[in-house]
């Protein structure tokens, strides 16, 4: 974005998987790519059999700096040999912040609208909960014939954001719609999908999950927290366009597309993760444990008839330590209670000096740990309010708002 000096640039670190299928504008891809690349994105490129005719997937992996597939069983092999350097079409699918399908072919369009999964391409975007943008390029009377305008407002209704296509002279000879846009629209078209939402630009730190201490190299004390209340605020951050790290504790959660995850065991590696960049949000969804083992035996531990007594020693205040940073972000701790929950949450948010609670009983047989749904009583500095029992993800919408509300009149 740096041409124009009046834009600001929100494809820094954001993911860009580039579905490429097969149309003479798939020429225009590589330039797309390198100003994709110079505004800090990163790119991945996929391809179809014919786009490989229009452009080699060998210019996509010099400017893009990765390698190209078409085949998905010769990126599923590679996956599997390479696992650390080569992606899984899955791992692809979950790994881009956005999809742009361009050029997108008549056919390419209408096996999208169909849910069609019969190559490399169509199967990575069904298997994809990440934003797909779709980038029409093809002869006229294809582009305004009904099937292609069926298909087309069917993507619309699902939220996918076309691009064009542009007007203009066509390869075929004919003029009229069915040009690609030309790659500073496309780039100009990426770069608004990331400036929009509330929180775009603002960065949202969040634990989730339980924390793990060890006893000895086989055994452990945990918690039953299963990541899903920590994971939904998560998405539900990305969505507001926050730029989401997620420090989260051992779960059995598949990534979210979008968020810098990073994994961690033990409190005290949650706390030094998330001091590396707290952001300007910190959500302490975590339920951290609360002491640590004095001393972790380095083999396992044997069996004895006699009591065994294991002295514990307590783990660091992630949140606190947060909150009393020299220029602490926004801080929102979660409270966990069996009982009296508006007591305990008040003391816990005026103990941590932190600017909001939600708090949630965790004895319930329809929410708290594990479940799918959740109720909050949420406090803060000058109010309180209550989210009724719904569905984690309803929830973590629910409590961003109230975030973001907060925050604003920081
Ligand atoms: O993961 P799920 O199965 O979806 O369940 C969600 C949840 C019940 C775990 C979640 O909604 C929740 O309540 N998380 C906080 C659990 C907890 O540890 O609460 P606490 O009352 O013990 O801790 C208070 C706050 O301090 C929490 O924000 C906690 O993350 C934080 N804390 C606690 C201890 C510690 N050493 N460091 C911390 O940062």
């Amino acid at each position: 974005m740096s041409s124009n000096h009046t834009t600001v640039n929100h494809l820094n670190n954001r993911r860009i998987l580039l579905a490429v299928s097969g149309g003479i504008a798939a020429y225009k891809i590589p330039e797309l790519v390198r100003q994709l690349i110079k505004s800090g994105a990163e790119v991945r490129v996929i391809m179809t059999h014919s786009a490989c005719q229009f452009v080699t997937p060998l210019t996509l992996q010099i400017v893009s700096e990765h390698p190209v597939y078409a085949d998905l069983f010769e990126l599923e092999q590679a996956a599997t040999e390479t696992p650390g350097s080569q992606m899984s079409h899955i791992e692809l699918a979950r790994w881009a912040d956005l999809i742009l399908v361009a050029p997108a072919t008549a056919n390419t369009i209408a096996k999208i609208s169909q849910g069609m999964a019969d190559d490399l391409l169509s199967t990575t975007l069904l298997a994809s909960s990440a934003p797909l943008m779709v980038a029409p390029a093809m002869n006229s009377q294809m582009w305004e014939s009904d099937a292609t305008q069926d298909n087309i407002t069917l993507l619309t209704q699902r939220g996918i954001t076309i691009v064009g296509p542009a007007s203009g002279e066509l390869a075929c000879g004919e003029v009229g719609a069915g040009r690609l846009v030309e790659p500073s629209e496309l780039l100009k078209a990426l770069n608004d999908h990331f400036a929009i939402g509330p929180l775009s630009g603002i960065k949202v730190t969040i634990t989730a999950g339980p924390t793990r201490e060890p006893i000895d190299p086989v055994r452990y004390i945990t918690n039953r927290s299963s990541g899903k209340m920590g994971y939904a605020l998560a998405t539900a951050a990305r969505r507001l366009g926050a730029d989401v790290r997620l420090v989260s504790g051992p779960v059995s959660m598949a990534q979210p597309p979008g968020i810098n995850l990073i994994p961690v065991e033990t409190a005290q590696e949650m706390l030094s993760s998330v001091m590396v960049d707290p952001g300007e949000i910190f959500i302490a969804c975590a339920a951290v444990a609360d002491y640590h083992l004095a001393d972790v035996a380095e083999e396992k531990m044997k069996r004895s008839d006699s009591s065994l007594t294991l002295k514990l020693e307590p783990n660091p205040d992630i949140l606190k330590s947060v909150a009393q940073l020299p220029s602490p972000p926004f801080t929102v701790g979660f409270a966990a209670e069996t009982e009296r929950l508006e007591e305990y949450a008040l003391r816990k948010m005026e103990q941590k000096g932190i600017d909001m609670i939600a708090a949630n009983l965790v004895g319930d047989v329809d929410s708290g740990f594990d479940h799918d749904h959740n109720r909050l009583s949420v406090y803060w500095r000058k109010g309180a309010t209550q989210l009724d029992l719904a569905s984690k993800s309803e929830i973590a919408e629910q409590l961003m708002a109230l975030v973001i509300k907060q925050f604003s009149k920081q």
